[in-house]
């Protein structure tokens, strides 16, 4: 299968210039053997549609969990699928800490998400630098996953990607070991299989997020196994992000 190569740039960067900059910079990356998706601030999405939609593939950031009314500032699903895009990041960990989302909202996202739209989903669950230095890893996975997915039937599960971000590896330049993503891969698999079943635990994507750069690639999609990586600041860096993608 192709891993996955997720570039989340972000409240980045500041001008439609700057970002088609990049994006020209990166159409070698139309002959990827990956899948390639770009996910740019929403307000930018339609323009590089236009200039860049035949290119890449894009997605957001982050949605809303209705589909329209008086929810002054927000965006649905359906709103995301109609202008184009194909993915959809969820409860990504900047949004739980600065927006204080919870479970809750993430997993009514994630339903509105599979029932009105074709976009897949990328959940975000990880632990942060005390609940690790607690060893509280595996349960604080295990809460979010069971929260998130609530709910979540059996024939959707499989469209949703999960991403495993620690959050203290997020932007930091510090990233997990080889042990540290297996790890958690494993949990997560395990936890897929008590809640579902064995079959669909295997065909669920699991891809890691973290301070990715050009030197951990090959260790998290070729030793760990992963399915492919969430890229935050090396997606806005085009040398970088193009030995990332091409890995
Ligand atoms: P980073 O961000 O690559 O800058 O650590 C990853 C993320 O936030 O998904």
């Amino acid at each position: 299968m192709k891993k996955l190569i997720i570039a989340n740039w972000k409240c980045n960067p500041e001008k439609i210039k700057e970002g088609e900059k990049i994006l020209r910079l990166l159409k070698n990356l139309t002959e990827s053997k990956n899948q390639i998706v770009f996910c740019p601030p929403t307000i930018f999405l339609s323009h590089f549609l236009a200039s860049f939609g035949s290119d890449f593939v894009f997605g957001v950031q982050n949605c809303y969990f209705e589909e329209k009314g008086a929810y002054t500032g927000e965006i649905s699903p359906k709103m995301i699928e109609d202008v184009g895009a194909k993915y959809v990041i969820v409860g990504h960990s900047e949004r739980r800490n600065i927006f204080d989302e919870n479970d809750d909202q993430i997993n009514k996202k994630l339903i509105k998400i599979l029932e009105t739209t074709k976009l897949t989903p990328i959940l975000c669950i990880g632990e942060n630098g005390e609940e690790r230095a607690n060893e509280k890893t595996f349960s604080v996975l295990g809460m979010q996953l069971n929260n998130c997915l609530n709910k979540i039937p059996k024939d959707k599960i499989k469209r949703i990607v999960i991403a495993y971000e620690p959050v203290w590896a997020i932007g930091t330049g510090i990233y997990a070991t080889e042990d540290k993503i297996s790890e958690a891969k494993l949990s997560i698999v395990k936890l897929l299989c008590d809640i579902y079943n064995e079959e669909i635990a295997k065909k669920v994507r699991i891809i890691y997020g973290g301070s990715v750069n050009p030197e951990n690639i090959d260790m998290i999609v070729n030793k760990a196994n992963m399915d492919g990586v969430l890229v935050g600041g090396s997606s806005l860096k085009p040398k970088e992000f193009s030995i990332i993608a091409n890995t």
